[in-house]
């Protein structure tokens, strides 16, 4: 289906023509002003300038030309050369009946499809997950989503964190607790042990002590970086280690994204890029774009044009180590060679911008990426305390994920209890839904590059703009839905939306008309917190039919199927919204 604007900016554009005006200034967009019009055209304000003609009067030329038009009940020219635009309610009831049947609402599809990569998530392996990689896993998920809504063909990659220093402290701090372990004997030929040394909550107390431990201790530190090297350079019992900590790890990874909805199809990491980064380094240093600088190995990547400087691209440190970009790098040669990617996009803190700028510039120039394939660096913000600073926990210590959540779980938990509807086992399940719920829209309902503060109370209230304020909406509608089945016995499959005779009962079908629109928007721009903006309008405008109409004692049946037909799209757009932000709605709450 064509996108409801689109539909008035062609009428527009004809009614410029047939006026003896160029097309192109036929434009609708959403009226600033709902109080006066629903759509308005301001095509007639530049034209006057081509055509040295008052805009009034071109307004008023077309405005004539619109006159037949069955899609407007208003159509005015106003000063000083607005064109307002009311659509006729038979137009809008017509539009929300197409969409109803309709494939995914009548949503244009990316044709042909695009293959994208969405590189999110970013955990560090060994490390717990904290509030930090709260971010990218809501944010990337979203925008994976988005991205396969649209057609495309998506892979979506955690992008582990698990071949630098940190791999090297982890194996140097189990060897001095378990010096006898055969990973750590070089003569050991045998087959070393299937079952891990530690547990997970082991693991995650190794790193930390290891960490504070080299940054006083040198000689464990000079350790650690040659266990790195070691490892990276294939060590059989150093690789055995690693692939305990990485079973161990990823386990407890796994479950804690699936417990906020998110799910990767790759769990791919830096180790991966590994096999790349020999020949991609040759490469470099044969063709002349990489250079020696202090001993170590870069690419400059300065333009002419730039107005800041941006540094050399590190490849190899003097040691001949490796670093975070050369395994990005190395990464983009395998998305290249297994997925051609139209876009790749990296959803990750926006202190990495000039990492990425680095990566994006060296993959450009030595031909890694083809020069149309859009690498873009999604920088998100900090999420802080109510207090501005980063969210801490209340021991002042680094917010672990889980317990975040299990925070979260239970303020929504105290509340379902005193609202007394839900009991029993189905408590903790709908707590947990809404919890999702409430984090992942109060994060994603703020621009992503901006920092926000994380506030549990209101982002769990179920009024406001919050997330369990949308499942509220969408249950109201599943509980009119359920009592109306109740009183006719079925409802029936097809509903046809009557043209509208309120204000409110047509605000709710525009909303609904503007779905392509604002999701589209979403995607272009990648933008999540378009479509929050967009279901939260969507909320209200049921709200507010809700509140003014009289669903359930409506004597016209027509009438009524007809409500019960817009409620029941309402219902499907809320649903499928929420499920492209990655939640979803309890049957009560
Ligand atoms: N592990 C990194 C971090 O915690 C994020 C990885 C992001 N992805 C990437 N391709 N660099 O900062």
């Amino acid at each position: 289906m064509e996108k409801l604007i689109d539909l008035i900016s062609g009428q527009l554009a004809q009614a410029f023509e047939r006026a003896g005006y160029d097309a192109s200034y036929g434009r609708a967009s959403v009226s600033g002003r709902p109080d006066l019009c629903e759509y308005q055209c301001n095509g007639a304000l530049p034209a006057a300038k081509q055509y040295h003609k008052a805009p009034m009067a071109i307004a008023e030329d077309v405005v004539q030309q619109l006159a037949g038009s069955g899609m407007f009940s208003l159509v005015e020219a106003v000063k000083p050369g607005f064109i307002n635009l009311r659509l006729a309610p038979e137009a809008v009831a017509d539009y929300v009946n197409q969409m109803a049947v309709s494939e995914k609402f009548g949503l244009q599809q990316e044709n042909p499809p695009k293959s994208v990569v969405i590189d999110y998530g970013g955990a560090n392996v060994a490390k717990p997950l904290h509030v930090g990689h709260i971010r990218p896993a809501i944010i990337g998920e979203a925008i994976k989503r988005i991205e396969r809504y649209f057609g495309n063909q998506v892979v979506g990659d955690v992008h582990l964190g698990d071949w630098g220093l940190q791999m090297g402290l982890i194996i140097e701090g189990v060897r001095d607790k378990n010096p006898e372990l055969p990973y750590f004997d070089p003569d050991f030929t045998g087959e070393y042990p299937t079952e891990a040394p530690f547990t997970i909550s082991e693991l995650e107390k190794i790193y930390p002590a290891a960490s504070a431990r080299s940054k006083e201790d040198p000689e464990f530190s000079a350790r650690a970086h040659a266990a790195t090297v070691k490892l990276q350079q294939g060590d059989r019992g150093y690789m055995a280690i690693w692939q305990h900590i990485m079973n161990v790890s990823v386990a407890d990874l796994k479950k804690n994204y699936a417990n906020l909805n998110v799910e990767f199809d790759l769990w791919k990491g830096e180790s991966d890029a590994e096999p790349y980064i020999a020949d991609m380094v040759q490469r470099f240093r044969d063709e002349g774009y990489a250079v020696e600088s202090q001993g170590a190995l870069v690419v400059p990547v300065q333009l002419p044009e730039d107005k800041k400087e941006i540094p050399p691209c590190i490849i190899l440190k003097s040691d001949g180590a490796t670093l975070y970009a050369t395994t990005d790098l190395a990464t983009l040669v395998q998305r290249e060679q297994d997925y051609h990617p139209d876009r790749v996009i990296y959803v990750v803190d926006k202190r990495q911008g000039l990492h990425f700028e680095q990566v994006f510039r060296t993959a450009k120039k030595t031909g890694i990426i083809r020069p149309e394939t859009q690498l873009i660096h999604i920088g998100f913000g900090t999420m802080n305390g109510k207090d501005g600073k980063p969210f801490k926990t209340r021991s002042g210590g680094l917010m672990r994920l889980e317990y975040l959540l299990d925070e979260i779980t239970d303020t929504v938990k105290q509340r379902i209890l005193q609202n007394d509807v839900i009991t029993g086992d189905a408590v903790d399940e709908i707590a947990h839904i809404i919890a999702v719920a409430a984090l992942k829209y109060g994060d994603l309902s703020n621009l992503a590059t901006k920092d926000y503060a994380f506030d549990m109370d209101r982002f769990s209230a179920t009024e406001g703009n919050t997330g369990p304020y949308i499942l509220y909406t969408i249950v109201r509608i599943k509980s009119i839905l359920a009592k109306y089945a109740e009183q006719c016995g079925t409802i029936p499959a097809q509903l046809t939306i009557l043209p509208p005779q309120t204000q409110t009962e047509k605000d709710l079908m525009l909303q609904l008309s503007r779905f392509a629109d604002d999701l589209t928007q979403a995607y272009v721009d990648i933008q999540p917190n378009v479509l929050c903006a967009y279901i939260y309008e969507l909320s209200g405008a049921v709200n507010r039919f809700y509140h003014e109409t009289r669903i359930l004692s409506e004597s016209d049946p027509a009438r009524q199927q007809g409500y019960i037909g817009l409620i029941t799209l309402a219902k499907r757009v809320l649903e499928t919204c929420i499920d492209l932000l990655g939640f979803e709605a309890p049957e009560k709450m």
